[in-house]
Formats: C-alpha cells, structure tokens, sequence
C-alpha cells in the first residue's frame, strides 16, 4: 500500500529548508528506533508565536532529562520558525500573507547502531514544521465537547514532552472509537491529564487542576490559567483530584495548544454541571482572547 499523500509543506531539517515529501532521516535514527526524542507544538498567531519564551523553557526542561544539549538558542530557534512561516505562507497563498498556523519542533537524539543505552557524542536530528492550525469551531463552544473516561496507563514521566506517544495514540484512541474529542485519564482514582490536553474542575467558582508534578505535562496553559485567574478573579488551586470530585465538577475544561480552553459538557454520557459551558469557562475564553489579542499586535 502506497503511503498517504504528503501536502507540499515546507519544513526544516538538520540546517536545510526542504519539503515534507523530501525530507529524509536515516532508519537508525533513535526517533525512529526508540521514540528517543522530545517535541514542542508552539501555536502562531498573525505571524507571532503565542507564549514562546515559555515554550522554549518547557525544551530545554524536555532535552535536559534526555540529558541532550539543545543546539541552538531561543533566537536560533526562532530565526528557523520565521523563515518557516515566510514559506508556509508564500506556498498557501502566493502573497505572503499570515494567518495562522501551528509550529511542531522535534528533536531526536540522532543516529547510532540499536542499543538501548545513550550513545554520547552524536548529534542530535532537528526537524521542524508548519501546519495550518485547526482552532475549536463556534459550535464547541457554545455547546461544549464530548469526552469518556479511562485509566492513565501512561508511564510515570508524563511530564517530559517525548515523542514516545504510544500510550497517548492508545488514550486518544479510546475517545475516537467512542465518538468523543478527547480521554479524561485517572492515575488511582485521581485526575491526571486528557490524552493531548491538560484538564480542569470548576467547583463553587473555584478553579482546579492537578499538581503539576510527574504525572502530567505541564501545559504551556498551565502558566497562562495562572495569568488569566489571576486577572479574572478567580481562585486557582493546583492539587490531587478524585475522580468523584470530577464527576460532581460543576464545569470541565481541556486546555492545549490547539484546544486553547473548552468546556466539556458531557462526560461518559452524564452531563457536566448543567450540561452547558459555565461561567468560568465564559471568563477564562474571554481572557485567552484578549491575551491572544495581545500578542498580536506587540507594543
Ligand atoms: N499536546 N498534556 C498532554 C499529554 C499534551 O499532549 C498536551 C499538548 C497538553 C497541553 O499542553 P499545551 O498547553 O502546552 O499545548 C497537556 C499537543 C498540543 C500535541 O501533542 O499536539
């Protein structure tokens, strides 16, 4: 069977611009063979990458547990996504112009003959691409999204954002054969995290999330939920969540990169709350777009 069609997108790999099509890595790259990599999907918005000093922080924490040296710096880095964008932007409308789009950066720990053990010395694989970017559509969230329940079988270094997604790619699964947008995971009865987005619990106005320890990925929404509570009024906690608690949660949300904050108004068939999107999920989008107004237009 042939594979699916790749769309000509730009991309970068290992210093050259090239297309997805024709880039190429050697089948002994450690991505491949182990999953031995670390990612970061940075969301653009009218041409500036949202939070991306944040994100650039949240690599440097993923490479270091890898114990593998990032080869550029956050200038460096963002010179390629520029340039990246240019070209996306050339080859979607001919003119040049930005909407907006996600950034995904991947690094590999390169290329060495099979052996578990981390071979020193060898440099790491650096591919970068840009996609369009799907943001939620009206009807989510004015009516909420659905999602189903099901234990964190992940490993227990969920907080490293690697590119060993398997556990992830079963989770997510496990929503897709369900007919819901995400899998709401519980370690020993409490909260953890959705298969690609963090999750939080609204109970008597107060925001909720789990600690952001190792058992979850430390959403670059985490800081931002902290900013824009901060603005709102609203109290945040960050601590262990029963699955009984989430189940009696007055309002659900998921937040993620592309997700931005959606309420989840039906879970495993029961309604949340009222079974509509509450009042704090009303603040909080309305924050996320201010801020993302923001960042649009730097002063
Ligand atoms: N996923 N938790 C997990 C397991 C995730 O995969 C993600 C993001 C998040 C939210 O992180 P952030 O707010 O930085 O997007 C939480 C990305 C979008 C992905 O894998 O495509």
């Amino acid at each position: 069977m042939p594979h699916a069609p790749l769309p000509a997108l730009p991309c970068y790999l290992n210093g050259e611009y090239t297309l997805l099509a024709d880039a190429k890595i050697s089948v002994m790259d450690r991505g491949f063979i182990f999953g031995d990599g670390v990612y970061e999907v940075v969301p653009v918005y009218s041409g500036q990458p949202f939070r991306f000093a944040q994100h650039m922080r949240r690599l440097d924490r993923s490479l270091k547990e890898l114990r593998i040296d990032n080869p550029f710096t956050a200038d460096q880095w963002l010179e390629i996504i520029r340039r990246l964008l240019t070209e996306y932007a050339h080859a979607q409308t001919g003119s040049g112009e930005q909407t907006e789009q996600l950034i995904y950066i991947q690094l590999s720990r390169g290329v060495a003959m099979r052996d578990h053990a981390m071979p020193k010395g060898i440099a790491p694989t650096v591919f970068v691409m840009c996609n369009a970017m799907k943001l939620p559509v009206a009807r989510q969230l004015q009516e909420g999204v659905i999602c189903v329940t099901a234990d964190d079988f992940r490993w227990e270094k969920a907080h490293i954002k690697s590119t060993s997604l398997l556990g992830a790619v079963f989770s997510r699964q496990i929503s897709v054969d369900a007919g819901a947008l995400e899998t709401i995971m519980f370690r020993n009865g409490y909260l953890s995290e959705a298969a690609s987005s963090n999750v939080w619990v609204v109970k008597d106005g107060v925001l909720k999330g789990p600690p952001n320890d190792n058992l979850v990925l430390e959403g670059i929404r985490y800081g931002l939920m902290e900013e824009l509570c901060a603005e709102q009024g609203i109290r945040l906690e960050l601590s262990r969540i029963s699955r009984d608690q989430v189940l009696a949660a007055d309002e659900l949300l998921l937040t993620s990169a592309t997700k931005e904050v959606l309420p989840v108004t039906l879970l495993d068939g029961q309604a949340v709350g009222n079974g509509r999107p509450g009042p704090v999920f009303a603040k909080l989008h309305g924050g996320y777009q201010a801020a993302k107004a923001r960042a649009r237009n730097p002063t």
